[in-house]
């Protein structure tokens, strides 16, 4: 296996994964859903549910998180064939940047086309609030700016083209569709923004110059995944929907008392997290795919 240095599997390695979990599921999922911190309890809503957890899985990247366990959990959700991610490895953890999007290239070899991921991340645009949602419309790869690609590396077309397009990754078909199942389900009291999610290598949080930065070019929230996982999904020809939880805010002033921790991101996780269930179950139930 290849994919701890550096260097993605390859698409052989890949299909092997597929199979084997294949052979051992029912299920042929369409939809793959990657839960972010602390909005694992998706997984709770999957119906005839099969579990298998990322260690049982050889060459499978195992998260050592607090807050993040990790299995793949197979059934229907809003009537859809889905995969769901419960718990997701994150590049600061010191896997490789490739082997953080390994579960994309998997998920797509088993038969799924939409790829729905969640995050927690600190809201940088001061209209935001704690708890309130973002539908993410772009992102900002920083990694990427210092040769952190996902696709850096040999290209293997049966993915996809050596230079994707990735400014249409979260498509408008997508957000419209979170935007006007919100607005059916009636959430009140927090808000649904749409914006543009930045990803940083992290685990350090953010100076406060770099959050005035990123905020000077438009970043509305700021998170330590998620970028990864979009560009191999897009390479590979997935339709991809992304939502930020605003877990916490951001600090923008200097010699301020507030400072961001993981205690913080993992409870308003658990506080709004219900919404964001319902809100993933529903756009399932009246998705076309
Ligand atoms: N910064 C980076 N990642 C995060 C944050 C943050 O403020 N909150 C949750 N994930």
């Amino acid at each position: 296996m290849n994919g701890t240095m550096g260097e993605a599997d390859s698409y052989l390695e890949v299909k092997k994964l597929a199979d084997d979990i294949m052979a051992k599921i029912k299920c042929r999922p369409v939809v793959g859903i990657v839960c972010g911190s602390g909005l694992g309890e998706l997984a709770n809503m999957v119906q005839d549910d099969e579990t298998m957890a990322y260690e049982e899985i050889p060459g499978f990247p195992v998260s050592t998180v607090t807050g993040h366990a990790g299995k793949l959990v197979f059934g229907q959700l809003g009537g859809k064939p889905v995969v769901l991610m419960k718990g997701r490895v994150h590049f600061y953890e010191g896997i490789s940047i490739q082997k953080t999007a390994l579960p994309i290239r998997v998920m797509k070899l088993m038969g799924v086309r939409t790829l729905f991921v969640t995050n927690a991340a600190g809201g940088l645009n001061q209209s935001y609030e704690i708890g309130d949602l973002m539908i993410i419309k772009d992102h900002v790869n920083m990694p990427g700016f210092a040769g952190m690609n996902p696709l850096r590396g040999q290209n293997d077309e049966r993915f996809g083209p050596r230079f994707p397009a990735i400014s249409k990754a979260y498509t408008k078909r997508l957000r419209d569709h979170a935007k006007h199942t919100a607005k059916t389900l009636g959430f009140e009291g927090f808000a649904i923004h749409e914006g543009v999610y930045c990803m940083l290598a992290g685990p350090s949080y953010e100076t406060v110059t770099e959050c005035k930065f990123l905020n000077n070019i438009g970043v509305d929230v700021v998170g330590m995944s998620t970028c990864p996982e979009v560009i191999v999904a897009v390479h590979c020809g997935m339709e991809v929907f992304g939502m930020s939880l605003v877990t916490n805010k951001a600090v923008m002033e200097y010699d301020v008392e507030q400072v961001a921790n993981h205690k913080e991101v993992l409870e308003a996780g658990v506080l709004r997290s219900k919404d964001v269930q319902k809100l993933v179950a529903a756009m399932l139930e009246t998705l076309e795919i």
